[in-house]
């Protein structure tokens, strides 16, 4: 495979389409969620292979619990097995694992095997993987607004020490760079309340191809698009 130029730091995904995917074999949609749980294993030593340093993935949304009982029920087991399993996968990748979202909605065991996991993996210096668990932007922002009104409540802090370092470092991304390319599968041309905050310059890539069918060679496309983009954030560039 010829190598990636410009290759894109950080890497966010909107895995979108596993329902869709299933549907169009005549199976259920928790099969979808299957085949997609083992695309991003493999996403997961690809990006790193092409030299991507951080990779975020969305896998459960505030908006999801909506969804049909049996389906959370599926999604929610899913995600325990591989946060029991990754520990392994990470030890053998070298791979940071850390899970953003309000994890007190999640059930105990769950809420343990992801500190379990941040924990065991925190001195990796291989991929920065991170997992979006019951994550909402708004809902992110909310709680980091939250957490610094108390810190001017106590007096810590001055309304006007606020700046925009001080709410990057109050989210649940603190202390990562934020995406220069933020990729969404199948199709649709919205965000969903991802990352709001830290994609205000990602580049956006949008494939038709559904998450499960997401590979290698979709991951290169997408950064090859990326390298041939011209970033401006905000500015004129000289040679305009
Ligand atoms: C969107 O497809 C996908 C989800 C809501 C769940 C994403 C979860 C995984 C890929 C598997 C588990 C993740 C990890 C990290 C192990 P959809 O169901 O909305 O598809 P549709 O739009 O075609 O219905």
């Amino acid at each position: 495979m010829e190598e990636v130029k410009n290759v894109p730091r950080h890497v966010a995904i909107i895995m979108d389409g596993n329902g869709r995917w299933a549907k169009a074999r005549k199976m259920p949609r928790s099969y979808g969620h299957i085949q997609g749980a083992k695309t991003v294993e493999q996403i997961c030593e690809d990006a790193y292979n092409m030299g991507i340093e951080y990779l975020t993935v969305y896998a459960f949304s505030t908006e999801n619990w909506s969804r049909p009982d049996d389906e959370v029920s599926q999604l929610m087991t899913l995600l325990r097995n591989y946060m029991k399993t990754c520990i392994q996968r990470a030890s053998k990748n070298n791979m940071k694992v850390r899970v953003i979202g309000d994890k007190t909605r999640l059930d105990d065991d769950i809420q343990k095997s992801i500190a379990d996991l941040e924990e065991a993996t925190k001195d990796y210096t291989g991929l920065k993987f991170t997992i979006a668990i019951n994550y909402g932007s708004r809902d992110e922002i909310r709680r980091a607004v939250t957490d610094i009104a108390g810190k001017v409540k106590e007096g810590i802090i001055d309304p006007s020490d606020i700046d925009e370092e001080m709410i990057s470092d109050a989210l649940d991304t603190s202390g990562y760079p934020d995406p220069d390319l933020l990729v969404r599968t199948c199709g649709e041309l919205r965000i969903s309340n991802f990352l709001l905050w830290q994609i205000s310059y990602s580049e956006i890539y949008v494939t038709d191809v559904a998450w499960p069918d997401f590979d290698k060679e979709q991951l290169r496309l997408a950064c090859e698009a990326y390298a041939k983009r011209t970033r401006r954030f905000g500015k004129v560039l000289e040679e305009e």
